[in-house]
């Protein structure tokens, strides 16, 4: 039987709706700033839906753009007076951002109560310590659609394809945390088919359209495809939906899967930072 599919939309609006109902009931609207560096398309389209999500939820969102050939000094600067600015209750920098920039340095510049990414040392250190205060928003997001299916992750032998910081680390710590038995696979693994196949639920993020097959899937497995790759101008994700539709239980779509989960979360992570600000 074809696998379901897990409606990442759906599940994304209904956040939404949350975060809305709450935010209509505040004195003052929460505010996001977003920092956006050089004019990378995919990264102007993912600020261009979070703000989007912020108007449609009644949050206020600021832009702060430069070019490409900024200095680290600068964005630095920016972070400051984001940081010291008390109309801004949450702070994200887009990333990647360009060479010249020090990423770690940057994202560790964010005021923690401010870091509604949870990509400071501050909170994904509290993260490892099982302390879930502004997570990564594509991991927490992933984690509400493994959830939505109506599995219990403790004991579940879960395989995440990708170790960055956004996606992969995070959800290691998030899975631990509910008691899985985690791999993390990357693209110096060797024999991936080997990790995925042994796998209740598979998560990949690598951008390898078609990476993640049917035969590297276990009967009835959870499969979710963080992946995003623009294929002659449409989206597509690292798993080859149809061969894998077959075998898993469960399947995100792209787009229309993690994507809108990212940003709800995203969303979601703001209200909590203005109402731990005491806003
Ligand atoms: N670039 C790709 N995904 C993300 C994300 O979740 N947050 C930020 N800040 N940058 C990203």
């Amino acid at each position: 039987m074809p696998a379901k599919l897990i409606d990442g939309k759906a599940i994304a609006e209904q956040v939404l709706s949350k975060v809305k109902a709450v935010t209509a009931k505040l004195q003052k609207k929460p505010t996001l700033a977003v920092v956006l560096v050089g004019d990378n398309n995919a990264s102007e389209l993912y600020v261009r839906k979070k703000q989007e999500a912020c108007e449609k939820v009644g949050i206020n969102s600021k832009l702060v753009s430069s070019c490409g050939t900024v200095s680290e000094e600068d964005i630095l600067k920016q972070i400051e007076e984001l940081n010291n600015d008390s109309a801004v209750n949450g702070i994200l920098v887009q990333l990647p951002l360009p060479k010249q920039v020090d990423r770690n340095k940057v994202l560790e510049a964010i005021s923690p109560a401010k870091d509604v990414d949870g990509f400071t040392a501050e909170n994904l250190g509290k993260l490892a310590l099982g302390i879930e205060e502004f997570v990564s928003c594509t991991a927490s997001g992933i984690v509400k659609l493994i959830e939505s299916t109506g599995t219990n992750l403790e004991g579940k032998n879960v395989c995440v394809v990708n170790h960055s910081i956004v996606v992969g680390r995070p959800l290691v710590q998030l899975l631990l945390n509910r008691n899985a038995t985690v791999s993390v696979c990357h693209k110096f693994t060797k024999n991936l088919s080997e990790f995925t196949k042994n796998a209740d639920v598979v998560v990949t993020a690598a951008g390898v359209p078609n990476l993640i097959k049917g035969d590297m899937i276990k009967q009835g497995a959870i499969v979710i495809d963080a992946g995003i790759i623009r294929d002659d101008k449409k989206l597509v994700g690292d798993i080859d939906f149809d061969s894998v539709k077959e075998i898993a239980s469960h399947i995100t779509p792209v787009p229309g899967g993690v994507g809108p989960m990212t940003v709800a979360c995203l969303i979601e992570n703001t209200l909590k930072a203005a109402k731990l600000q005491g806003d």
